[in-house]
This record gives C-alpha cells, sequence and structure tokens, in this order.
C-alpha cells in the first residue's frame, strides 16, 4: 500500500500548528503564566522552548520524515540497530495518545454544548452552579462512582467524535489537511477578533498588566521551570506519536528545520494571543464587578466553563462574543483532537495493515464507546484524575524515553545530518546538547519530583483505591500491554536505514 502524503506545505504546517494549538494553550497557557510569575513566567517558557519544544519538533520530524513510519514501526527500527527490543515505547506512546483522545473529545463536547447555550447565555447569571449543579450534575459522585449517564453531554460528545471521524476517514489529504486548512484561519481570525473588541472594553489594559508583570523573585522557584517544561511537551503534541505520525506523511523534498520552527513559533505565539485574550476579558470583568482581578481568575476547566459565561455575561452583544469564544475553543479542540486520533489509526494501519477505513472506524467506534463514561455527573472527576497521571507521570516518562533511546544508544549527529540536508537552514551543535544533556536532565528532575508528590501526597482529595487503579494501574496497564505487544510480535527484519 503507498504511503499517504501530504498535498502541500502549507497543508501539512497547518496540520501540525491545529494539532499543537488545542484546548491547552487556550486555559491552560493563560492561568499558568498569571500563577508562575506573569511577565517572568516568558523566560522559563521560552527557555523550554527553545531547549527542548524546538530540539524535540525537529527529531521527531526528522524520524517519521525519514522512516515514513508511525511511533511503533519507528522505536523497533531504531532499537534493531542497537539489538535491543523498542517497540514497546512506541505504543506506549500510541496509548497515551488513545486515552488523551478519549478524555479530550468530552471536553470538546462540553465545549459544544456552551456553544449552544451562549446564543442565549443558558448558563444564567450563576455560571458556577449552572455548570457544576444543572449541566454535569456532579453531585456526590467519584471517579470510580461515576453517577447517571447525561443525555445532553453524551449528544455533544458525539458530535465532536462524529467531526473527527469525518477527518480521519477521509484520509490525510482529503479529510485531516482539508480540515485544517479551513479550521486554522477560521480560529486566527476568531481570535484577533475577540482580541480587537475586548481590548477597547474598561479594564482590559489592567488584566494585561497582570499577565505581564513579572515577578523575577519566582524564577527562583523550581515550580514555575517544571510548569514550562510540563506545558511545553503537551502543547506541541510531542511525546505521544502525533508528530512522529504526521512528518511521516511528509515528501522527500520537506524543509524539517524550517517547518519544526514555524510549528514551534506559531503555537508559542498562539499561546500568548490566548494570554492576551483571557486575561483583557480578566480585567474587564474585574472592573465591571469592582474586584481585584485575583478574585475573578479561575484555573483550567473553571476558566472556560464558569469564569468566561460570567464575564460574557458582562459583555456588549454576548450573543456574539459568546459563541465566537465557544466556536474558537471548540475549532481549537477538535484540531488536535483529529491528530490524536491519527496517532493511534496511523500505528494500526502500519502495523496490521488495515485500509485506513476500517482502521479509522475501529479505532473511533471504540473511543467513542468508552469517552461515554464521560457523560456523567462524575465526568469531570475522572476526567481530573486521569489527566493528571497521563500528564505529569506517563507523558513526561515517555519524553525522557524517547530522548534516551534515541540520543543515547544512537548516534544523535544522524538526526541533525538527516535535518540539516533536507533543510535550507542549518542547525548546530546545540541541537545535540539541548536533545542529549538538558532536557533529559530537566526530564528527569521533574519527573522524580513529580512521582515523589504523587506517591507521597497523592493527587487531590480523591479516594486511594482510584488513584491506585485509575491513576497508577492505567499507567501500569499501558506500559504492561506495551511490552506485551513487543514481545509477541515478530521483529521486523528490514534494513535499519538510519
Ligand atoms: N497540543 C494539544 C493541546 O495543547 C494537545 O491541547
Amino acid at each position: 500500500m503507498e504511503r499517504e502524503q501530504w498535498n502541500s506545505r502549507v497543508g501539512f504546517i497547518l496540520a501540525a500548528v491545529g494539532s499543537a494549538i488545542g484546548l491547552g494553550n487556550i486555559w491552560r497557557f493563560p492561568y499558568m503564566a498569571y500563577e508562575n510569575g506573569g511577565g517572568a513566567f516568558f523566560i522559563p517558557y521560552l527557555f523550554a522552548m527553545l531547549t527542548a519544544g524546538i530540539p524535540f519538533m525537529i527529531l521527531e520530524f526528522s524520524l517519521g520524515h525519514k522512516l515514513r513510519r508511525t511511533a511503533p514501526a519507528i522505536f523497533a527500527r531504531l532499537g534493531q540497530s542497537v539489538g535491543i527490543k523498542l517497540e514497546w515505547l512506541g505504543w506506549f506512546q500510541v496509548f497515551i495518545a488513545a486515552i488523551i483522545a478519549i478524555y479530550y473529545v468530552a471536553i470538546i463536547g462540553w465545549a459544544i454544548s456552551y456553544l449552544g447555550f451562549s446564543f442565549k447565555q443558558s448558563w444564567g447569571s450563576d455560571p458556577n452552579s449552572y455548570f457544576f449543579e444543572q449541566f454535569l450534575k456532579l453531585g456526590a459522585n467519584s471517579p470510580s462512582n461515576l453517577g447517571e449517564f447525561q443525555t445532553g453531554i453524551a449528544i455533544s460528545i458525539t458530535l465532536a467524535w462524529a467531526m473527527s471521524f469525518l477527518a480521519v476517514y477521509s484520509g490525510v489529504k482529503g479529510g485531516i489537511e482539508r480540515a485544517n486548512k479551513i479550521l486554522m484561519p477560521l480560529l486566527f481570525i476568531m481570535v484577533l477578533v475577540l482580541i480587537g473588541r475586548i481590548l477597547l472594553l474598561p479594564g482590559a489594559f489592567l488584566g494585561l498588566n497582570y499577565l505581564f508583570e513579572p515577578d523575577f523573585s519566582r524564577l527562583l522557584d523550581f515550580k514555575v521551570w517544571s510548569a514550562a517544561y510540563g506545558q511545553i511537551f503537551f502543547t506541541l503534541s510531542v511525546g505521544f506519536a502525533i508528530m512522529l505520525t504526521y512528518s511521516s506523511y511528509l515528501s522527500n523534498e520537506s524543509d524539517i528545520n524550517n517547518n519544526a520552527f514555524m510549528t514551534v513559533l506559531i503555537n508559542c505565539g498562539f499561546s500568548i494571543l490566548a494570554g492576551i485574550l483571557i486575561f483583557a476579558v480578566l480585567g474587564y470583568m474585574a472592573e465591571e464587578q469592582i474586584k481585584p482581578l485575583t478574585e475573578v481568575v479561575n484555573s483550567g476547566i473553571g476558566l472556560a466553563f464558569v469564569t468566561l459565561p460570567t464575564a460574557i455575561n458582562l459583555m456588549p452583544a454576548p450573543y456574539i462574543i459568546g459563541p465566537l469564544f465557544f466556536t474558537a475553543l471548540v475549532i481549537a479542540g477538535l484540531s488536535s483532537h483529529i491528530s490524536i486520533i491519527e496517532a493511534v489509526i496511523g500505528a494500526i494501519i502500519d502495523k496490521f495493515g488495515l485500509e485506513r477505513k476500517v482502521a479509522a472506524s475501529i479505532v473511533c467506534a471504540f473511543g467513542y464507546l468508552i469517552s461515554m463514561a464521560f457523560a456523567t455527573n462524575g465526568g469531570l472527576l475522572l476526567l481530573d484524575l486521569v489527566d493528571y497521571f497521563i500528564n505529569n507521570i506517563a507523558l513526561l516518562l515517555s519524553c525522557l524515553l524517547e530522548l534516551i533511546a534515541v540520543t543515547w544508544l544512537l548516534d544523535v549527529c544522524l538526526i541533525r545530518q538527516h535535518a540539516n540536508h533536507h533543510s535550507e537552514f542549518q542547525v548546530g551543535s546545540w541541537l545535540a546538547v539541548c536533545l542529549r544533556f538538558i532536557s533529559p536532565a530537566i526530564l528527569i528532575t521533574i519527573l522524580v519530583k513529580n512521582l515523589y508528590n504523587t506517591i507521597v501526597h497523592g493527587y487531590g482529595d480523591y479516594p486511594i483505591a482510584d488513584q491506585l487503579f485509575l491513576g497508577w494501574g492505567l499507567v501500569g496497564t499501558m506500559l504492561f500491554f506495551a511490552i506485551l505487544i513487543n514481545v509477541i510480535s515478530k521483529s521486523d527484519n528490514k534494513e535499519m536505514p538510519l
């Protein structure tokens, strides 16, 4: 079967940017910047972008482009050259993508519901109780006691799956590329229109002052650096099979370094735009409610589904700004979700030689059924717990293992040679220094700290049994099955091309 390819360079960049720009940019980045030193956070963030983000992107684009396979086959071939089995690392990454796809879609589903509500601000005058009590009906549930099924949420999640399915079913060119060519320009236009309007509101610049006011003393805090590095891997979609898969559809003539720089810079630039948008809104809200900004700011889910609806209530023409905001959130989420499931579908096509349409149908059907667990009263709690373990343990572990495997077992100079051979401008030996020393050292430190904190203190107030089964158990099961597939699969004797 001939490998699918992107139709154009711009199509690939838009797809890679579409994957990178996601829910994480819109609600996670602004709050993280605010909480970790405001303007001073940009120093560790830019440092993480330069020492980990760009090198990792060049690494993944080079591997995907060179080997033209998805994560399991790429690691299997890399392992062959040093006589060890590494396919399991690729499957571990694919499993991380599969789990993220299953819960990420639930948030897109909520955003679709809120898009509907935003035309009339159906959340009323108390968006906090609306979200938790009327919409989710959270009650006294827990991650393992999910309560009742919520048909309304299930319908929105179904819509989200249907759109992603359509894109992956229709193929790399006809589906994924076409979807991103429409979605990405639309997203940028919407966000710019929103910023343009909101910056004119009273108090908006007060919010920006909060966001950009640097507190340099925070730079001495390890947590701030850890937050910056943690954010960079998730936001750039590296370390969980996505960029390897997308770059495996590149044509031979592609420019690796240029594509990698553009993807990273556009993504990080968009995060800053999202920060400006969210903090301008918060500044306006603080001014209207005559409260300090520290009292109106909210983290994570609460920012999108509680704080912003509250702000929308106060705005002129809320029936325009509200739908614009939630459409932007849905678009950002969908373009990432498409890439996350493609990482799984691509791996299955490579391994079992299935037709794309069959693989896409199987993966989406399974994913859809499991994601119904989030269309319940306790879905938010399950999501929060699983997301913590996936992001803070599994993903960091996977990134670290990838770096060790590629740069310590193999000659990292080969990666640089390949990238430079296929690029207009060359990258220097800093690439090897970042990939071999700086990034692994920082990743080990963060991972050890996360492991220690989670083992000693646990996460949140969730019952220990839930943390053991749905957190540690999940990560352990993913590793177990990844290794099992590797052990039972026949070794591929093809020549190792690197
Ligand atoms: N990179 C995607 C995000 O930030 C997954 O949401």
